[in-house]
């Protein structure tokens, strides 16, 4: 056995001194290495989530998905309602910077003018995960990640289904579309797919088009206008379900048979949407799913642990037609 050397007084002070100061210079690496803005490093996650809103049930659905997820993974959440204004996200955003929140985990109301508050929470050392939408910042350093939709190919594929409804239609036929929230990424880009696929036959045309907020009102509200001015309505493409719903009220009261008069696509595939759908008011919904909350939780631990993540992950979705919502609707969650 060998022998334990014995130090003397200011020896073992020195040694002291020096475990505390490398314990302490650890610590410190560990925050900087995990990306954690926090100060303590207790193992547990803190989560600041700036929601857009409550607009619609994809919104709520999301929302409980993201709120169940956070207790599942043992995350702490400091959730906020920016009642889709961006103005109050950006508020949010350095509540939890001050805070020193471990993550920031938001979905952009609009896609534009976040660079600013990014670049704070970047210098404080905090990493932000964009959910659901993105932004249109040009330094990608400014996020770690995005977890969401291809809104594109989301308006891409509702197109896709008209344009083969439509093949044998010999005259024009007058398409006025519902437009998500001016600005918010899945209003941009379903309106980009949707374009591009009808631009296949030169007898669909746009004859209107405007922004309903993505809210049952809106969708009411807009349509009614769209009615009155326009005698001769083929199709409504709406931007999503709830702007579809209570679109249905305004064609309903105008004397008319949603889903035969007008045809009806929506995005979404919520339950009221998917109800609609199977009872032959809606003919189309191209899916948008709300349940990103575990991918969500899942990202923060490894972006806290430091490991790598992709830039984009994108969430599977599929379509459905009337028979498929039928099928698909007893199992349907939200
Ligand atoms: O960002 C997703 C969109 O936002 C959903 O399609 C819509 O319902 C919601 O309000």
């Amino acid at each position: 056995m060998g022998k334990m050397r014995t130090q003397s007084a200011p020896w073992r002070a020195a040694a002291v001194l020096a475990s505390v100061l490398l314990v302490g210079g650890v610590a410190a690496c560990g925050n900087s290495d995990t990306g954690g803005g926090g100060t303590k490093d207790d193992g547990k996650i803190t989560m600041g989530f700036s929601q857009v809103g409550a607009e619609s049930g994809w919104r709520t659905a999301n929302t409980i998905s993201i709120k169940e997820a956070a207790t599942a993974a043992g995350i702490e959440l400091k959730f906020d309602d920016a009642q889709q204004k961006q103005e109050n996200q950006i508020k949010a955003i350095r509540n939890y910077i001050q805070q020193k929140v471990d993550v920031i985990a938001f979905s952009p109301v609009v896609e534009s003018g976040w660079d600013t508050v990014l670049k704070e929470a970047k210098d404080a050392g905090i990493p932000v995960i964009l959910t659901d939408r993105s932004v249109d910042s040009a330094d990608k350093s400014l996020y770690k990640t995005f977890l969401g939709s291809d809104f594109v190919k989301e308006g891409r594929l509702a197109g896709e289904w008209l344009v083969e409804q439509k093949k044998t239609a010999s005259g024009p036929v007058n398409i006025v579309e519902l437009q998500g929230s001016t600005g918010a990424a899945p209003a941009n880009d379903r309106k980009k797919g949707f374009a591009e696929a009808i631009a296949a036959n030169p007898n669909l045309k746009v004859i209107a088009s405007q922004t309903g907020d993505f809210t049952r009102a809106g969708g009411k509200q807009v349509m009614e206008q769209f009615l009155k001015a326009n005698p001769k309505i083929d199709v409504l493409f709406a931007h999503n379900d709830d702007m579809g719903l209570g679109a249905l009220e305004a064609i309903t009261a105008a004397g008319k048979v949603p889903g035969k008069d007008i045809t009806i696509i929506t995005i979404d595939a919520v339950k009221d949407g998917m109800q609609a759908l199977a009872d032959g008011k809606f003919n189309f919904i191209a899916e948008c799913s709300p349940l990103l909350g575990p991918q969500l939780m899942d990202l923060a631990k490894k972006v806290k642990a430091g490991q790598e993540v992709p830039a984009r992950i994108e969430t599977e979705e599929t379509t459905f037609t009337t028979e498929q919502a039928k099928e698909a609707l007893p199992n349907r969650k939200y």
